[in-house]
C-alpha cells in the first residue's frame, strides 16, 4: 500500500523529510506546499538540492486538500492552528515535528486540533529527534527494568555547525541575559514538556508536578554563526531541565543543554548527542550519536550533511503509514503500534 503526502513547507527539516519521503518504498510524494512566494512554481526537488522530481511548490491551500493526498507532513517553523485544523477537516492525516501532544498549545488551541481530527476522521501526531525520538527510546529501554523509578534524557549538543542556527534568536541567543528568557523558552519549547506527558503514558507513571529549570550561558568573545552575531557576554548557550516529580521523587527529567562553541560561561561539559538512562533494577543506559552516511548508491542519501535535520524528519516520515492507520484524534508513541525504520536495499 502506498501513502500519497504533501510536504508543507521546504526549509531545513522539511528538505530532509522530502529525501525521506522519497526514499520510503510505501510512500508517494504528491504535492508540496511554499510559504515563501519566491518558492511558489519551483520545482520541490530542487527546492531540496536534488534533482527535479516533477512536482512544483504551490500556495493554493484548497488545490492541495483536494488532491486525494492521506498525509501532509507539516514542518513550518512554527504550528499555525488555523492552518492544522483546516488540514485536518478536510481528511487529510497530518505528521509534524513541532508537536507531542499539544498540551502546550492550551487547553482551547488543543481541542481546535482533537475536533478538526475528528470531523475530518484523521489523525495528528508529532516526532522529531527530541522532541520525539528520545523519549520513544528511553520507553523502550524501561521495558528491561524491573522496578525503574527514574527515566534521563540529556541533549547536549554544540550548535555551531546546525544550519537553522537564527532560529535560537527567539529563545535570547545573541542578546543580553535577562529574567524574561526563562519564561520565553518554557513557552517555546513547551514540546520539549510535553515530552513529560508521553513518557508518562508510555510508561504509566502518574506525574503530580511538572517543573521547568532554566540557566544560560554567555560568549566570552564576538562570534558569528550562519551570519547570525552573537556579541561577547550575550547569550550563546542554556541549559533546560523539565521535571516530572511523583510527589517528591523527580521521576522523569529531560535536560536540554546547547551551546554555541567552546568556553562559554559558565562551560558545561558537552557530549554530543543523547543520554538515556533508565534508574532501576537494573540501571540502563544508552547513548545515541549521529555520523555522516558513507553510502554513496543513492543519490537521495548524497548531500545530507546536516545530520540534525536528518534525525529530525526521519521519525517523523517513518511513522506515516502508522498515522494514516490510526483512528481519528492526536496519536503519541503510547498508543500507536511499534514504528521501526523501512529497509531499503542498496545494491553493492
Ligand atoms: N522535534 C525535533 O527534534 C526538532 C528538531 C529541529 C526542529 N524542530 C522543529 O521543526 C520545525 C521546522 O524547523 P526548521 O529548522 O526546518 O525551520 P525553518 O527552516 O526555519 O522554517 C521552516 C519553514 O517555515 C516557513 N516559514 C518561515 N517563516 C514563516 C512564517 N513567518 N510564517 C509561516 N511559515 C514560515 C518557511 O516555509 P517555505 O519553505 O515554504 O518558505 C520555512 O522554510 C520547527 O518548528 C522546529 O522547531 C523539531
Amino acid at each position: 500500500m502506498s501513502y500519497k503526502v504533501i510536504q508543507w513547507t521546504t526549509g531545513h527539516v522539511s528538505k530532509e523529510a522530502v529525501k525521506g519521503i522519497l526514499a520510503h518504498p510505501d510512500l508517494e510524494m504528491v504535492g508540496a506546499y511554499a510559504w515563501s512566494e519566491a518558492k511558489v512554481g519551483k520545482d520541490v526537488g530542487e527546492l531540496c538540492g536534488i534533482d527535479p522530481i516533477g512536482i512544483k511548490a504551490t500556495n493554493d491551500v484548497d488545490a492541495l486538500l483536494k488532491m486525494g493526498a492521506d498525509c501532509v507532513c507539516y514542518m513550518p517553523n512554527w504550528p499555525n492552528v488555523d492552518e492544522m485544523v483546516r488540514i485536518l477537516e478536510a481528511g487529510l492525516n497530518m505528521v509534524c515535528s513541532l508537536f507531542i501532544t499539544g498540551t502546550s498549545l492550551g487547553e482551547e488551541q488543543r481541542s481546535r486540533l482533537v475536533k478538526a481530527a475528528q470531523q475530518g476522521n484523521a489523525s495528528l501526531f508529532g516526532s522529531g529527534i527530541f522532541p520525539g525520538f528520545a523519549p520513544f527510546i528511553a520507553g523502550l529501554m524501561a521495558t528491561a527494568s524491573r522496578d525503574f523509578r527514574r527515566i534521563r534524557f540529556l541533549e547536549s549538543v554544540d550548535l555551531s555547525h546546525y544550519a537553522a542556527f537564527a532560529n535560537f534568536a527567539a529563545l535570547g541567543w545573541g542578546q543580553p541575559p535577562d529574567e524574561k528568557w526563562a519564561e520565553v523558552n518554557r513557552i517555546v519549547l513547551g514540546p520539549y514538556g510535553e515530552c513529560i506527558d508521553l513518557i508518562a503514558d508510555l510508561l504509566h507513571i502518574p506525574i503530580t508536578e511538572k517543573r521547568f529549570d532554566y540557566e544560560y550561558a554567555t560568549a566570552p568573545d564576538d562570534r558569528e554563526f550562519f551570519g547570525f552575531p552573537v556579541p561577547a557576554g550575550t547569550v550563546a548557550g542554556q541549559k533546560c531541565t523539565w521535571t516530572g516529580m511523583v510527589g517528591d521523587n523527580p521521576a522523569v527529567e529531560l535536560d536540554v543543554v546547547w551551546k554555541a562553541g567552546k568556553n562559554l560561561e559558565p562551560d558545561w561539559s558537552l557530549f554530543h548527542g543523547y543520554t538515556m538512562e533508565v534508574e532501576g533494577n537494573p540501571n540502563i543506559r544508552t547513548r545515541v550519536t549521529f555520523s555522516p552516511s558513507e553510502l554513496k548508491t543513492d543519490d537521495l542519501v548524497a548531500g545530507g550533511a546536516d545530520l540534525a535535520n536528518q534525525v529530525t524528519a526521519m521519525p517523523v516520515i517513518s511513522a506515516i503509514p502508522a498515522v494514516c492507520d490510526a483512528a481519528a484524534g492526536i496519536r503519541t508513541y503510547a498508543d500507536l503500534p511499534l514504528i521501526t525504520g523501512r529497509y531499503v536495499h542498496q545494491p553493492g
